[in-house]
């Protein structure tokens, strides 16, 4: 029996080098996404999916982030008092209770397993959630429910959301091998052989990349407490996952959703448009907006 997922880490401590200077100030996971910024609709996924407790790992100068999670007692009274109601209920509808959240400093840009590896004495002795979360999923359920149903089904094991890479940018990526199919999941679910952070091009084991969805037994920290640097001379979660793949399963779930890479100025434009555009009750405003500036372009 799997135990259950409670916990999540959301790595954002990157410098968002390719959404500058977009994130100079405001950190690249507050940017706007429709109606809230990128990272609470990752945490609203998290929470869909049932996790309890987010542990959120910061750089410097990341504070903000905390503060949006924290009540804005000012603009909270402001909106009281002028019967702002709808207003209200959504700038309050992000608040976790006290204590479901954690921030950690990462204090110096090491790479995504020295991140994760950040969080270890949080996360302790159960499995956990890795969510990227730059890398917005438009799913129903979640991103993250759809890799827990899969952590759940193969009895607990690791399991890592994969989708397929554009043409010709498979280096770009974390990439993954596969082995035999899993049953259910409609052939989406497959064992791992292997896999490789950023390959050259040409050598890629196949399309399949790894899109910032995990669910990781505890074992993963023994392996990146060794602070071996891959890829971009960096601590890469993916060359930690392959040393532990030798003695604990990985499935690759090619998951049911569309994925938007908010860390470009194009991946956040079309997340803008698809968040709007699905909106129950902006979808139509959004459609004409966009059929407006597409009409004068
Ligand atoms: C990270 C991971 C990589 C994954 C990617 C998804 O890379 O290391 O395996 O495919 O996120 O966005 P990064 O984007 O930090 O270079």
């Amino acid at each position: 029996m799997a135990r259950r997922v409670r916990k999540a880490v959301l790595p954002v401590a990157g410098l968002g080098t390719r959404i500058q200077p977009a994130a100079k100030v405001t950190q690249k996971n507050l940017l706007n996404v429709f109606d809230r910024p990128m990272l609470a609709h990752v945490v609203a996924e998290g929470r869909a999916a049932g996790i309890e407790h987010f542990v959120i790992v910061l750089g410097r100068g990341h504070g903000a982030i905390e503060d949006y999670f924290d009540h804005a007692f000012e603009l909270e009274a402001g909106l009281e008092t002028k019967g702002k109601t709808e207003v209200l209920e959504a700038v309050r509808a992000d608040l976790l209770e006290p204590g479901q959240m954690s921030f950690v400093r990462q204090m110096a840009p090491l790479g995504l397993g020295h991140a994760v590896w950040c969080a270890r004495e949080i996360i302790g002795d159960e499995p956990f959630a890795v969510m990227l979360p730059d890398m917005l999923m438009d799913a129903t359920p979640g991103g993250l429910s759809q890799a827990v149903a899969a952590h759940e089904a193969t009895g607990g094991a690791n399991v890592v959301v994969v989708e397929p890479a554009p043409p010709g940018e498979a280096h770009k990526y974390g990439i993954v091998a596969l082995g035999e199919t899993f049953a259910g999941f409609d052939g989406r679910l497959k064992a791992m052989t292997g896999m490789v952070e950023k390959p050259p091009p040409g050598t890629e084991p196949s399309n399949l990349f790894i899109s910032g969805r995990y669910v990781l037994g505890p074992g993963v920290f023994e392996a990146l407490s060794a602070h071996a640097t891959g890829a971009g001379g960096e601590i890469q979660l993916t060359d930690a996952m392959l040393k532990r793949l030798a003695s604990e399963p990985y499935f690759a779930l090619e998951y049911d959703g569309v994925t938007y890479d908010c860390g470009d100025p194009i991946g956040l434009l079309r997340a803008n448009v698809a968040f709007a555009l699905r909106s129950p009750t902006a979808a139509n405003q959004a459609r004409a907006a966009v059929e407006a500036v597409l009409g004068r372009a």
